[in-house]
């Protein structure tokens, strides 16, 4: 019902004309628009034409009487005030009447007394849900003042984690680069090449790690950091081994690669899952060199396989390290590193976004002392 509610309209239905006029012409007196009506199917015809706020009904009406009339009003607006008025001798009526949610019911002959205190009462129980109603909206209101407060007071956590975990990893870059720069002028200081060398080294070191940091930072700061091309998914694949195998070779660990020559080209973004093989197998060779060559052999696969449902599926594992429990739910954190200086903690946060934005997955497994894989599932998208 669009017509809006109107507080000082009484809707009155009574089968005999005569009550209908002498209540018209009592509550016209004390200031309201009365409607009339002289059975219930006119009742509901102009309570539908007016939406009175009051109702006035007799209990007794031949066709549909004042109880059917109380559950039809009911049903159309609950908050409406129903007054039942009733004859000698129908209290059992009058009190069924109130099970159907009226609000009063008064007696025939109606006294002017009894009429004004029913009319009180509803007028106030009209006022008391305005109110009611009121409040609602305004704690809807302040609900969400407080909301978007919190929202503000997390999103600044957010970012003061975030410049937290950033300045770490300068500061770790920073000290790396002031290490190299005193080895560098102690070389110039004894003119010993070796110094020279071992201090350049390590400010190219620095210099390198500056140039990820901020190419991470500009991939993860970005809405969207992928471009879809169709390509061969075992190409990032093969990038990265053969990027990596070098290192690898260097530190006397095994870096193998299995490609599956049955995968088909689909649309994703190269660079991007380069980035994220990369990051894997990064952390594969950190855990490896942190596990010294006790373990023999030192191994770490690259593996291209079919997944039901997926377009690829991508594996990087290794036999080192592993991870404890409380590494392994921290793992996709910003900023979370265990690698002290070493490590800035960006790796597998970026990873994470990157294989979101391709609406895939990843996951890991790992045991402590024994090793880690991580899986990287990417679905068909659309170019
Ligand atoms: N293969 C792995 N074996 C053991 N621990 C791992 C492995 N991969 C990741 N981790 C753990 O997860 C942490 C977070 O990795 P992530 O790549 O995000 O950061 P990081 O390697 O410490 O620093 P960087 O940002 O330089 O990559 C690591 O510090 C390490 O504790
Ligand atoms: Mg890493």
């Amino acid at each position: 019902m669009n017509i809006p509610v109107d507080n000082h309209t009484i809707l009155l239905v009574d089968d005999e004309p005569g009550i209908c006029k002498v209540l018209c012409i009592s509550l016209t007196d004390m200031g309201y628009t009365v409607h009339t009506a002289n059975d219930g199917d006119e009742a509901l015809r102009i309570f539908s034409k007016q939406n009175p706020a009051i109702v006035m009904t007799d209990i007794k009406m031949p066709g549909m009487d004042g109880i059917d009339l109380l559950k039809k009003i009911k049903e159309k607006r609950p908050e409406t005030e129903v007054i039942m008025i009733t004859g000698h001798g129908e209290m059992d009526l009058a009190i069924m009447s109130l099970k159907y949610e009226a609000t009063d019911f008064i007696t025939k002959p109606i006294h002017p007394d009894t009429l004004e205190i029913a009319l009180k009462r509803a007028e106030e129980r009209i006022s008391l849900k305005r109110q009611l109603r009121e409040y609602t909206e305004n704690l809807e209101g302040l609900v969400e003042e407080k909301t978007r407060e919190l929202i503000a007071a997390e999103r600044l956590a957010a970012v003061g984690q975030t410049v937290a975990g950033l300045s770490h990893a300068i500061k770790n870059i920073a000290s790396g680069l002031g290490c190299g720069a005193f080895v560098l002028e102690k070389g110039i200081e004894l003119d010993e090449k070796k110094y020279l060398d071992q201090g350049w080294q390590m400010v190219k070191n620095n210099v390198d790690k500056i140039k990820h940091l901020s190419l991470d930072l500009l991939n993860y700061a970005k809405p969207s950091a992928i471009e879809l091309k169709t390509c061969d998914p075992n190409l990032p694949a093969r990038e990265v081994a053969d990027l990596m195998s070098a290192k690898a070779n260097e530190m006397g660990v095994l870096l193998e690669t299995q490609i599956c020559s049955d995968l088909k080209s689909f649309a994703f973004d190269p660079d991007g899952i380069h980035r994220c093989l990369l990051n894997l197998v990064s952390n594969a060779l950190d855990a490896c060199a942190e596990c010294g060559a006790s373990r023999h052999p030192r191994k770490i696969v690259i593996k291209t396989q079919k997944s039901k449902g997926w377009a690829v599926e991508y594996r990087v594992e290794d036999n080192c390290g592993g991870m404890d429990e409380t590494v392994k739910d921290s793992l996709f954190q910003s900023f979370f590193s265990t690698k002290g200086k070493m490590g800035t903690g960006i790796g597998l946060m970026l990873t994470k976004k990157i294989v979101g934005e391709h609406n895939g997955v990843i996951d890991v497994e790992t045991r402590e002392n024994e090793g880690s894989l991580f899986i990287i599932r990417l679905p068909l998208n659309k170019s």
